[in-house]
């Protein structure tokens, strides 16, 4: 069984969907996965996510039920991918994760064949179209993900 946390700062946008598109896959293709997200920030806990998000899954046809929690040290322990969206995330659960855990840790965008390693922009700030940009970042980087720890999947 692969453990996989997706982290964002708020735990708001990115983090509940990608979380949210990866266990569509996984109920797709019936993979030995387990998901989970969280923000590095304490704003949300308990909340659900952004209205946006919520709408632009809903649009490609995946619910999503969540409610916001933040990254614990614990967390690196329970999960073999800790996957954040960008720089500064990476800076905040650094602060986080026992130093053997380190390793546990990846941008998304590592695994993306566009512009290799970089941020998957933060929308909260943004209008809908850049949830709509955050969800095709997303889908790609994840299928590539799967794509890469496929054989790990079997
Ligand atoms: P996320 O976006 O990290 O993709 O969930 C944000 C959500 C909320 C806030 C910041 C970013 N906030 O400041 O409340």
């Amino acid at each position: 069984m692969i453990r996989v946390m997706f982290v964002c700062l708020g735990n708001m946008c990115r983090s509940p969907m990608a979380e949210a598109i990866l266990r569509h896959r996984i109920n797709e293709r019936d993979l030995a996965m387990e998901t989970a997200c969280c923000g590095t920030a304490n704003y949300h806990i308990g909340d659900p996510p952004d209205p946006r998000t919520i709408e632009v899954l809903k649009k490609n046809n995946i619910t999503i039920n969540h409610k916001g929690q933040q990254l614990k040290s614990k967390d690196f322990e329970d999960y073999d991918y800790l996957i954040v969206m960008d720089d500064s995330n990476l800076k905040n659960a650094l602060q986080v994760a026992p130093k053997e855990y380190q390793s546990k840790l990846y941008k998304m965008r590592d695994f993306d064949s566009l512009a290799r390693g970089s941020n998957v922009n933060d929308p909260w700030y943004g209008d809908y179209s850049d949830f709509e940009i955050c969800f095709k970042t997303l889908e790609r980087s994840i299928d590539l993900f799967l794509g890469k720890i496929d054989s790990d999947l079997k």
